[in-house]
């Protein structure tokens, strides 16, 4: 039998592309895994009237550990209209399976490593003010508060009475007690102290294990008062249990503008689920964009890996996959990293920072051309030949310094 079990949800559109390629690779590097395929996104959607099916549940339940691709999600209406008609106007409506799957198995912790590979095209370039160009080495990983927040899903439109009146009883809500409720949408944004608590600590034990020096708290408590501010208060908090480690606190959009201006001196950041959600994109733009931005969900008990790239789908049907597997690579080595199998885990990172410094293969997006069915033709490499390049690097077992590596980093 094997050590670990694996559910593998590749999902919709270039998730089927990228996950079988990250298989071929955590194979490559002697993972001990056994896979088990289940269902996720717009299919089960349309056939099912649910995105996230209780077959899948069931077995994330079971096996605690998941490799996700990535799924389809249109607007309201689309989802309407595209549901299988047998199952029109029964009360289906369709809700985000990777938000669900975050709520169902309480993925608190989203952990996000922005961290530049060098010789990366696509790395974040400054200009010098005495002329010419400097690359900083952006050493990033966000921690975002992956159930609560604005993504808890408490929002309506037309509130129910009984919500108009309890926002009536606050003097700030004068202003619209007399909009027409059809004319209302509302969303509310839940923190609580424990699950700040939970992603402060989680920051900061990684900040201590990895040897960051700081950790940046990243919110907007000068106007979200309460919310942000109970955030900030427990990053203070925990920040007293980490002597040695500096806490910082910016506003998101603050930190959103000065992004370029110094992201080489950031290490850990924490933020809530929103801004969380926005200041790691924004780090991870700076180190290659959606092609190389791995994420994971971590539970006390399930935890689930993915790129944070979506499906794609101008590009899921182009034969041969033009798409960058690396995001779901540094997806896969994560998990590794998670069950600790480090060693296999910086074998992948130092793989791919070899193939990346070569720059004998690339992608579409790390040339800086547009995708599509021409890409191949101007010299990009497929999506299997970046597999292939990578794995051609395990298997020389070439001694690569990748000052990335989460590993070697400390
Ligand atoms: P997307 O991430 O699918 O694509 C955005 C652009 O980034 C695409 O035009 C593509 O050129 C590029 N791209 C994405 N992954 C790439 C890769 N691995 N290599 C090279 N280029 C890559 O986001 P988009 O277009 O906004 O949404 C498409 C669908 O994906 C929507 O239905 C959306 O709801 C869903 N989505 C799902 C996510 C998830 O599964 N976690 C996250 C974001 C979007
Ligand atoms: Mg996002």
């Amino acid at each position: 039998m094997a050590k670990h079990t694996v559910v593998t949800m590749p999902g919709d559109g270039i998730g089927n592309q990228v996950l079988p390629e990250a298989l071929r690779l955590l194979e490559a590097v002697g993972f001990d895994a056994e896979y088990i395929h289940a269902d996720i996104g717009w299919d089960c959607w349309r056939r099912q009237g649910i995105a996230l099916p209780q077959p899948t549940v069931d077995l994330l339940a079971k096996h605690k550990l998941g490799l996700f691709g990535a799924i389809t999600s249109k607007p309201k209406k689309e989802a309407e209209a595209e549901l299988n008609p047998e199952l029109r106007g029964k009360g289906y409506s369709y809700f985000s399976p990777i938000v669900t799957m975050r709520q169902r198995f309480n993925l608190d912790t989203c952990i996000r490593p922005c961290i530049s590979f060098p010789g990366n095209p696509l790395n974040f370039i400054r200009k010098k003010p005495s002329g010419g160009y400097e690359e900083p080495f952006v050493n990033v990983v966000a921690f975002r508060q992956n159930t609560e927040g604005l993504y808890a899903g408490v929002e309506w439109t037309n509130p129910p009475e009984q919500v108009r009146a309890a926002l009536a009883t606050h003097s700030k809500f004068k202003p619209f007690t007399s909009v027409p409720g059809p004319d209302l949408a509302i969303s509310v944004r839940i923190i609580t102290r424990a699950a700040a608590r939970k992603i402060c600590n989680a920051a900061f034990d990684w900040a201590k294990k990895y040897g960051y020096k700081s950790v940046t708290i990243c919110e907007k408590p000068n106007v979200l008062r309460e919310t942000s501010g109970l955030m900030e208060d427990e990053a203070k908090a925990v920040s007293k249990e980490y002597p040695g480690i500096a806490l910082w606190s910016t506003n998101i959009d603050a930190q959103t503008m000065w992004l370029t201006k110094n992201p080489e001196d950031y290490g850990v950041v924490v933020a809530s689920n929103l801004f969380g959600d926005v200041i790691s994109d924004a780090f991870a733009g700076l180190v290659g964009g959606l092609g190389f931005a791995a994420s994971g969900n971590i539970g006390d008990e399930v935890a689930v890996f993915e790129p944070t790239h979506g499906s794609a789908p101008k590009y899921a049907e182009l034969d041969p996959p033009i798409v960058n597997p690396i995001a779901m690579f540094l997806s896969a080595a994560m998990l590794l990293d998670h069950v600790g199998e480090t060693t296999k885990a910086t074998r992948i990172r130092n793989a791919i920072a070899a193939v990346v410094k070569e720059g004998q293969v690339r992608t579409y997006d790390m040339m800086r051309i547009p995708g599509g069915p021409k890409a191949i033709s101007q010299g990009a490499a497929s999506t299997t030949q970046m597999t292939d390049a990578v794995l051609d690097k395990l298997q020389t077992e070439r001694e690569i310094d990748y000052a990335g590596s989460m590993v070697t980093s400390v």
